[in-house]
């Protein structure tokens, strides 16, 4: 589903970008520039954002940190 019409971003952009490590909004339009023209989307972008940190992880993040931890300890 398309969440912000003046950018063409998705769900699923959404949740991805969240899966790769973004876990603040602002950070998310950065990204994105989800919400960031006139802002029509912002609340249902702003729910589906919070509905994928909310989300359990799959593990696929977890493994993501692992190996950041394990480069910056080397
Ligand atoms: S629809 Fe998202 S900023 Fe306009």
């Amino acid at each position: 589903m398309i969440v912000c019409l003046c950018h063409r971003v998705s769900d699923r952009d959404i949740q991805r970008a969240v899966s790769s490590g973004t876990q603040c909004f602002e950070v998310l339009q950065d990204e994105t520039r989800v919400a960031s023209s006139c802002g029509c989307c912002y609340d249902c972008a702003r729910d589906v954002f919070d509905a994928a940190v909310a989300a359990p992880c799959t593990g696929h993040c977890c493994k993501s940190v692992s190996r950041m931890a394990a480069t910056a300890t080397a």
